[in-house]
């Protein structure tokens, strides 16, 4: 069944007394511009291009809580260009009104700035359209390739597209083929971009990784191909950037003569919450160490770039993923530990184990915690080892990278009181982005007392703007044609090369006992012994 469609208001061609109007109202909007900080300030000089942004699964979960509020703030500041338009695909039938409706519930819940600025979204409403279309048939795409050219011409959206796809990975596949059966892939020339935003996770090992780029690259360009990890697109993590290469003093300790290791934690309080079918499939490393920890990784390690370009930053970080040293056997069984989380008490409220959550298998030996100790074969950090590990039902939410530095090559203060530590720099991701050194530092007093202190940047003190959502940064930047966030075909290959052995090295040996570990502490006793075993211990987040 087709939906109603509410008619949209302005005519399909331009009157000149809407050219004029749009001539306006690109000036009030520049003239909002030059106040707004975000355009003022860090990066944007441009707007993007006019263009359709095509958000299939645009009923979903994800649509309503991340791509929807992020586009409305990008309208909201000025940072979309006036000739935009958004159309909404999914299987339900709804009317225009009835989705804008919906999605405008979903933007006052999860929209950062409250309350909603009324004129900012009628404006936005405005370029709403809904496209009911099931994947499995070829007439919706005819139909939407279709209404795509009528909005180029009602809209001035140019022949531009972006196609979003908020959708089951298994899906990935033959949307993309439509589009390209009704040639919604082709560039044309001098104006008219098509890009394809594929969300996470992408692939489940390194075959089927392999086999998703192919049938990508069957109709898209790599170049028109973004695939998102939106831990990349966070605040803190593209400041880490800027705090190796915009600084000198970091660069000249960040290797194998200073570093003694590096600690990099995804912890997460939450269980799996309504998602236990989809975690079932997937486990920590899988949905956290293929991706977000070792994407962190690459940009501790790699080497610096020669531009900030996409591709030249890519591969950097490829060289990285290339050097972690590929995990044999006895790797995944001394140096890998996974984890399972029993029933206990999160934050004060008691937490079921995960093999009671809904829609998990009560045998289920899916790891909800992993661990790993990795090292990288290059000159810069042979012999340094990055403990990474990701955890459910922590007792804390908390992304850290920490690097610890050696210790003083000779112990000057070993008599004094106290208990000087090595250095330590921290990076929080989330939540309390910042940054911290510790040092040690002489305490007050006629005698020699050394103490370790800490000096703490913190962003949100530090700066009076709000950060940007990573889904804001990272669809502005597909818009823009910006890809240095995104992976590529090869660095998400090279991914799954780390991480797939040690998938298939668990499917040949025997589970560990599970749960083994509670609800609400820091994960398995199996993961403090792969750090005794070095002669270290985590850091207590
Ligand atoms: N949710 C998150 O927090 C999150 C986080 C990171 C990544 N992701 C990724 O984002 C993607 C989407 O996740 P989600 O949680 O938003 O999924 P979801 O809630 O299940 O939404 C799926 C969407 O796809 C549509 N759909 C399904 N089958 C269809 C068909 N045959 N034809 C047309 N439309 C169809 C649904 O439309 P109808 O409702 O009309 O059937 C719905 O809009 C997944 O790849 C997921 O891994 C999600």
């Amino acid at each position: 069944m087709s939906p109603a469609r509410v008619p949209v208001p302005e005519p399909p061609a331009r009157t000149a007394r809407q050219l004029r109007e749009a001539t306006s109202s690109a000036l009030r909007r520049r003239r909002a511009d030059d106040l707004n900080p975000l355009r003022r300030g860090l990066r944007l000089e441009r707007v993007p291009d006019p263009c359709s942004f095509v958000l299939f699964g645009a009923t979903g979960d994800l649509a309503h809580r991340k791509v929807m509020p992020a586009i409305y703030q990008l309208w909201r500041t000025n940072l979309l260009p006036a000739e935009f338009s958004l159309v909404a695909v999914a299987r339900r039938p709804y009317t225009d009104e009835a989705f804008v409706a919906e999605v405008r519930a979903s933007v006052e819940a999860h929209s950062r700035v409250q309350p909603i600025d009324e004129d900012a979204w009628a404006e936005l409403a405005k370029r709403i359209t809904y496209q009911q279309l099931d994947f499995g048939g070829d007439a919706g795409f005819d139909r939407l390739s279709k209404r795509l050219d009528e909005l180029d011409a009602e809209r001035g959206t140019a022949g531009n597209r972006l196609f979003y796809l908020a959708t089951q990975p298994s899906q990935v596949t033959e949307i993309v083929h439509q589009l390209g059966r009704v040639g919604l892939d082709h560039e044309l020339r001098g104006a008219g971009w098509r890009r394809v935003v594929v969300e996470k996770p992408f692939g489940r090992d390194y075959e089927s990784a392999r086999r998703l780029n192919h049938e990508l690259a069957k109709v898209f360009r790599e170049s028109q191909v973004y695939r998102i990890d939106h831990y990349l697109g966070k605040e803190t993590v593209r400041n880490l950037l800027v705090f190796r290469f915009g600084n000198g003093i970091f660069e000249p300790v960040w290797n194998r003569s200073y570093v003694d290791h590096v600690q990099i934690t995804v912890a997460e309080s939450l269980g799996v919450e309504s998602r236990g079918a989809f975690y079932e499939e997937t486990g920590a490393s899988r949905d956290i160490l293929q991706n977000h920890l070792l994407q962190l990784m690459t940009l501790v390690a790699m080497e610096p770039p020669s531009s900030f370009h996409a591709d030249a930053l890519r591969d950097q970080k490829l060289q990285v993923l290339r050097a972690i040293t590929t995990p044999d056997i006895e790797h995944v069984r001394h140096d890998v530990v996974r984890g399972q989380y029993g029933s206990g008490w999160v934050e004060g409220v008691a937490a079921a184990g995960y093999r009671e959550e809904p829609e998990v298998d009560p045998e289920s030996e899916t790891e909800t915690y992993v661990a790993g100790r990795f090292t990288i074969d290059d000159w810069r950090w042979s012999g340094v080892p990055f403990y990474l590990r990701a955890g459910k039902r922590l007792p804390k939410r908390a992304t850290e990278i920490a690097i610890q530095f050696k210790e003083v090559p000779l112990p000057l203060f070993r008599d004094s009181n106290g208990d000087p530590a090595p250095n330590v720099l921290a990076m929080r991701i989330q939540p309390d982005e910042g940054i911290m050194l510790r040092f040690a530092a002489k305490v007050p007093g006629l005698g020699l007392d050394v103490r370790t202190v800490n000096m703490d940047f913190d962003y949100g003190t530090s700066f009076a703007v709000d950060s940007p959502d990573a889904y804001e940064t990272l669809i502005l930047d597909a818009l823009l044609g910006d890809a240095s966030l995104f992976t590529r075909a090869d660095e998400v290959e090279a991914a799954w090369s780390v991480v797939t052995p040690i998938i298939e090295g668990w499917a040949t040996m025997l589970a560990p006992r599970f749960p083994n570990y509670a609800a609400g502490t820091f994960g398995p006793e199996a993961a403090d012994e792969l750090m005794q075993r070095d002669g270290r211990r985590w850091r207590r987040i």
